[in-house]
């Protein structure tokens, strides 16, 4: 007897809500990618989160019909009010009739979403409200939310006491929390990047039954038993996904390759990486820097930020832009670098104008006259140090492996 869902809230095909026209060949793949592995793993429903619709809901579509997918979305509405994919999935696993609902959160801008003036997104919770009188009226007995709102949004529609009993949301921060039981709903919440599974195992109480103390939450008559999965590169690999998933990596790494050969000249002969970044108004580059704060320099030396274009490189990324925003300074940013090209190597390396900040002004002051941030902070880090990179980053361990600016030797407990 089969008793397992396996279920997608959504928000996960695309990691932003537009991307640079010319990336959107091998965003697409990656989408690709995805969509037909949703197929093979053999889901029961996928709800649509608003980091789907990146390249249209037509696209959605064509996938849903090309791999008979099993999109819900109980708010995304066409012309006249209709919705776009079912409002939800009816599953039976042994005696029970499950019903899997979907809803994207409010306030979705369908303005971004290429062909987004022939859809609309209607209110979530009245949504919910009509859709789940639906299903018990099909006469399910448990009810589980997909969604993509934030957990005080699924909090709010626990707090509703329709006859919902799980609520699985992935929002746009991307945090795992554990379970908690709100007015008698589970409510869980996943990352956002597919770093994790989530693996939840429900028991029904028997009437009258004691429960095993082990698993000591309730609600309702279900006690409940819940792990996330991280999914490490150690994990074993399933043939048929990872060969796929190479051949994609490949056919997207050649694709961002020949877009950065496609820019500009590579550098003129005879030309050095500072003169080149000089001519540039604002961020000049490290060998500038270098000429007044020598001790500086040779400290910076010392740590990874000065080999992490060469990370880049090992990994064949070098020219990756999902890559290159932090392993560089002033990628996309005023006076810095707009296109990963040959062009970009001044800029290459997380170099001091990364922290302190475009030193074009400080500079051309003659240095004295200030001009630059002296003052670090936590959040200029965590720019780059994201969970999602850097899950292990600590500021105050951190910052004191760089030991940037510190006046003579560095203590002893500095390298602890
Ligand atoms: C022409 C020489 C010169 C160059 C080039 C230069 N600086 Fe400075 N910098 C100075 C001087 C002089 C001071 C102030 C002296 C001091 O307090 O140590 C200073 C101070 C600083 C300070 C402390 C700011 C403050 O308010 O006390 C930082 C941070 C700094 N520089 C970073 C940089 C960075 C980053 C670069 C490269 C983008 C750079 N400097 C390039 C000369 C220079
Ligand atoms: C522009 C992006 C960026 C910023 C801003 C940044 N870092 Fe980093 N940091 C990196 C990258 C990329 C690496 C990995 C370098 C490598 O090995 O390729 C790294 C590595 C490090 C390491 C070495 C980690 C290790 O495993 O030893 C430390 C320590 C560190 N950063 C501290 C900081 C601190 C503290 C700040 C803020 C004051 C900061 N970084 C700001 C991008 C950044
Ligand atoms: C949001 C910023 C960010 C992005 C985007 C990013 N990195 Fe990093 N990367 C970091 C930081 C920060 C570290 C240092 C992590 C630490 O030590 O805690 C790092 C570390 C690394 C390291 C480890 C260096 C080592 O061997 O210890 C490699 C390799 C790397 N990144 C490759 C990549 C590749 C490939 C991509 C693109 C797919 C990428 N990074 C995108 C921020 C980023
Ligand atoms: C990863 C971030 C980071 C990078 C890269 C970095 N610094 Fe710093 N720098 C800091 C931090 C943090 C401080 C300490 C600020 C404090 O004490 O509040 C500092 C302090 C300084 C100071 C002393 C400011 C003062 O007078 O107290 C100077 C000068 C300086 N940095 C120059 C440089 C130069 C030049 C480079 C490149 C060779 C560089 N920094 C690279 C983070 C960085």
């Amino acid at each position: 007897m089969r008793h397992t869902l396996v279920l997608s809230f959504g928000n996960t095909l695309f990691k932003k809500t537009s991307f640079h026209a010319e990336e959107l060949d091998y965003r697409r793949l990656v989408a690709n990618l995805i969509l037909k592995t949703y197929k093979d793993i053999g889901y029961d429903a996928i709800n649509v989160g608003e980091y789907d619709l990146t390249m249209g809901i037509g696209f959605l579509k064509s996938w849903r019909k090309r791999l008979s997918l099993p999109f819900i979305s109980a708010n995304l509405k066409g012309k006249e009010g209709k919705g776009v994919f079912d409002p939800f999935r009816i599953v039976t696993l042994g005696k029970y009739k499950i019903g899997i609902l979907g809803v994207m959160k409010e306030g979705v801008h369908l303005s971004r979403v290429p062909d987004g003036a022939l859809y609309h997104v209607t209110d979530p919770v009245e949504s919910v409200k009509e859709q789940v009188k639906t299903l018990k009226k099909r006469g399910v007995n448990f009810i589980v939310l997909l969604t993509d709102m934030t957990s005080m949004e699924c909090k709010k529609i626990a707090h509703l006491k329709l006859p919902i009993n799980v609520i699985i949301g992935s929002s746009r921060r991307n945090r795992l929390s554990l379970p908690k039981v709100s007015y008698q709903r589970l409510i869980l919440h996943l990352d956002r990047y597919g770093k994790h599974i989530g693996k939840l195992n429900l028991y029904c109480l028997k009437k009258g039954g004691k429960h095993n103390p082990l698993e000591s939450r309730i609600f309702g008559d279900i006690t409940f038993r819940n792990a996330f999965i991280a999914l490490k590169k150690e994990m074993p690999r399933d043939v048929k996904i990872a060969a796929r998933m190479d051949g994609y990596l490949e056919r997207i790494r050649i694709l961002k390759n020949q877009l950065a050969m496609s820019h500009g000249e590579s550098l003129r002969e005879g030309e050095n990486a500072g003169a080149t970044a000089r001519r540039h108004k604002r961020f000049v580059g490290v060998e500038v820097c270098r000429k007044c704060h020598e001790r500086e320099y040779n400290q910076w030396k010392k740590t990874p930020h000065s080999r992490a274009y060469l990370s880049l490189v090992k990994k064949g990324s070098q020219y990756d832009v999902d890559c290159i925003g932090c392993h560089s300074i002033g990628f996309r940013q005023k006076g810095g670098f707009k296109n990963v090209s040959k062009n970009m190597v001044p800029y290459v390396n997380v170099q001091c104008e990364a922290c302190h900040g475009p030193g074009g002004k400080h500079v051309k002051n003659g240095g004295g006259m200030g001009g630059i941030n002296k003052l670090v902070s936590r959040e200029i880090c965590l720019r780059c140090h994201t969970e999602e990179h850097s899950p292990d980053f600590i500021y105050r361990v951190f910052s004191r492996r760089l030991a940037c600016g510190k006046k003579g030797p560095v203590k002893a407990e500095a390298n602890k």
